[in-house]
């Protein structure tokens, strides 16, 4: 079993690769050189993955000759704003950012999702590197090239998609991580599989100790290695998010409704994607095609998931209206990623949402007795 592995991706101006290993933070000069990347490179990133891990790439900079300047910004998703934005970008004009510089993300989604936007639209563009440091953002948010901040009437409002240059997954930037980032990151990496590759799936499944442990496995490599060729495929044929790429938002319907009403903070995104994708599993075998044997397969697999959460204040009613104000849902329907089977999503229009209520019950019998 390889102990690295490099994809490639295909996009509509170029391509650039994604590097999954370890001890790959001390190459990033000579990876940074691959990509022509010449001037200063301004690292993006927060206190507490700076204090982590943003020694070692300086000193790898500095022997390589690269001039670099690091501007932080405060931990935590009410940071991921234009006002955020505005100030990197200031701090980055003062401290002598180039057009022929790079911005490099360090950090989770929240840092590859700010860095990636700022990196779109400093002098029109600078070439971007990201190197994410949750489970999640290496499956999820440095792959795909969306980018963007939050707006005060809801998140991912303003952005952009803007391809990065390099990606960088150092999986032993992921012993530090909590338990819960963990398993909110193994949650995107199920989707892939829920949606994409039943064999990937069951790869998952048999190893989802190994995937969630702080151990930097070659199973861990492989499980992200995978994943992110899965979604890559998906994107390269949908880039922009017309059509195919909706089946990425599997389970997240739900799951994005249940994130905001039990709240940012107490439940990560993954876990909420959890709880999503067994509703939209329960919905796709109760208004579509999903067999029950597919089914009783899917709902035990993610019941086998380990989470920790209040789920007995989870309030059906809050959830439909969560679920209202975030899709603007047109005469009581929604559109919804179900399941024709394993490995097989599509979007349905038209579910009414009285179902979505029903989900949630189905969801709060189905964990219930495991707070
Ligand atoms: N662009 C996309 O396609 C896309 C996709 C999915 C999610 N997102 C975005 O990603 C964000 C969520 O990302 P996230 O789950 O990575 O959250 P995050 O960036 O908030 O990171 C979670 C926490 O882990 C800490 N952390 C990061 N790396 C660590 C490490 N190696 N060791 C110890 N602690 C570490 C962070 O400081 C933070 O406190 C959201 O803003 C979401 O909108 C974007």
């Amino acid at each position: 079993m390889s102990d690295s592995s490099t994809i490639k991706i295909t996009h509509s101006t170029g391509s650039y690769e994604i590097c999954v290993g370890r001890n790959l933070i001390r190459s990033v000069a000579e990876l940074l050189s691959g990509i022509n990347a010449t001037g200063p490179v301004g690292i993006i990133s927060n206190a507490k993955i700076n204090d982590l891990y943003g020694g070692p790439i300086r000193e790898a900079f500095k022997q390589a000759d690269f001039v670099t300047r690091t501007i932080l910004i405060p931990m935590g998703e009410e940071y991921k704003t234009l006002a955020s934005a505005e100030q990197v970008m200031s701090a980055l004009i003062a401290q002598g950012m180039e057009r022929s510089g790079t911005i490099l993300t360090l950090g989770g989604g929240v840092v590859t999702d700010l860095g990636g936007f700022v990196a779109s639209i400093l002098f029109r563009g600078v070439k971007l590197v990201h190197i994410p440091t949750t489970l999640l953002s290496m499956v999820d948010a440095a792959v795909g090239g969306k980018t963007g901040v939050n707006h005060s009437s809801g998140k991912n409002l303003i952005g952009s998609f803007y391809q990065p240059d390099l990606v960088i997954m150092d999986v032993e930037t992921l012993k530090t991580l909590e338990i819960q980032d963990r398993i909110s990151g193994y949650a995107e990496m199920f989707k892939m599989g829920v949606i994409r590759d039943t064999k990937y799936l069951k790869f998952l499944v048999d190893n989802m100790d190994a995937c969630i442990s702080p151990d930097s496995s070659d199973i861990l490599i492989q499980a992200i290695s995978r994943s992110c060729e899965l979604k890559a495929a998906v994107v390269e044929s949908d880039e922009k998010e017309s059509d195919l790429r909706r089946i990425l938002n599997f389970g997240h319907t739900l799951g994005h409704a249940i994130e905001s009403t039990l709240g940012y903070g107490i439940v990560r995104h993954g876990e909420a994607v959890i709880l999503g994708m067994y509703g939209a599993g329960w919905l796709s075998n109760q208004v579509g095609d999903l067999s029950s044997e597919d089914w009783d397969s899917l709902s035990t697999m993610l019941k086998r998931i380990p989470l920790q959460l209040p789920l007995k204040s989870l309030n059906p009613e809050a959830i439909e209206k969560a679920t209202r104000l975030d899709k603007k849902v047109a005469k009581s329907q929604l559109n919804f990623v179900l399941l024709h089977g394993l490995g097989d999503a599509y979007v349905q229009p038209g579910i009414p949402m009285l179902m979505i209520k029903l989900a949630v019950d189905a969801i709060k019998t189905a964990w219930e007795g495991r707070e």
